[in-house]
């Protein structure tokens, strides 16, 4: 059983005729974008959409999937998205898929942030899972120091030898930070550097998170 696949189609059931709807990344969003590609074709679901990477817009075109441009859309109903770890109080670290600035930028714009997860990334403190941090390339050596300096730990994500580039032309550096006490203060500080884009911390922006277990049941968190 793809557990990631079951959290995705059971948010999906979320989505109603009519409404604009935010497409998120990742392995997870995969399969959200796949059934929402069924709903729209078989049922004739009427729905506008924007993308939050390159893949997940090309997905949904390939799909028939209607995407509006941003400076059309508006407001969002509702974006369903995955994401690396979930804490207690339905905070969150993305981009692990390098795409946490649209993320971020299609989740404010939402009304509805539904994160589709299997149990694995439901933790009880954030941290584990490297946090990625998004840098413009200009001096991004001295970016990337600020973050040493701060007690990051900060590595370049690579693609083989090259530094990844993010859909937007910049770097991530993961930062393996260990446990997060205070996840809040950690987004402020770290959005304070110069050259930092910013980062995959998501706090207090999830309304839902659609968790499937491994015996192949679902659990609804709600803010
Ligand atoms: C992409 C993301 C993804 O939602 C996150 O990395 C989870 O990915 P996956 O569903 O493949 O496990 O934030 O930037």
């Amino acid at each position: 059983m793809d557990l990631k696949r079951l959290a995705a189609e059971r948010a999906v059931e979320y989505v109603k005729d009519g409404m604009k709807v935010g497409l998120g990344t990742g392995s997870t969003a995969y399969w959200a974008i796949q059934r929402l590609g069924e709903r729209v074709k078989n049922e004739g679901l009427q729905i506008e959409t924007v993308a939050t990477s390159q893949a997940s817009e090309d997905q949904a075109r390939e799909l028939g999937i209607p995407l509006v441009p941003f400076s059309e859309i508006g407001r969002l109903d509702i974006t369903i998205d995955g994401a690396d770890e979930v804490d207690g109080r339905l905070n969150l670290i993305k981009g692990g898929g390098g795409a946490l600035l649209r993320e971020k930028i299609v989740a404010m714009n939402s009304r509805r942030l539904v994160i589709v997860v299997d149990e694995s990334k439901v933790i009880h403190t954030l941290g584990k899972f490297p946090l990625p941090v998004e840098i413009v390339p200009f001096a991004c050596e001295w970016t990337y120091h600020a973050l040493d300096q701060m007690g990051c730990h900060p590595a370049w994500r690579m693609n083989g030898s090259e530094k990844y580039m993010t859909d937007n032309g910049n770097y991530i550096a993961d930062c393996k930070l260990g446990r997060i006490s205070d996840a809040e203060a950690l987004n402020q500080k770290l959005n304070m550097i110069p050259g930092v884009v910013d980062n995959g911390l998501f706090v207090d922006m999830a309304d839902t998170i659609v968790v499937a277990h491994a015996d192949g049941t679902i659990e609804i968190k709600r803010k």
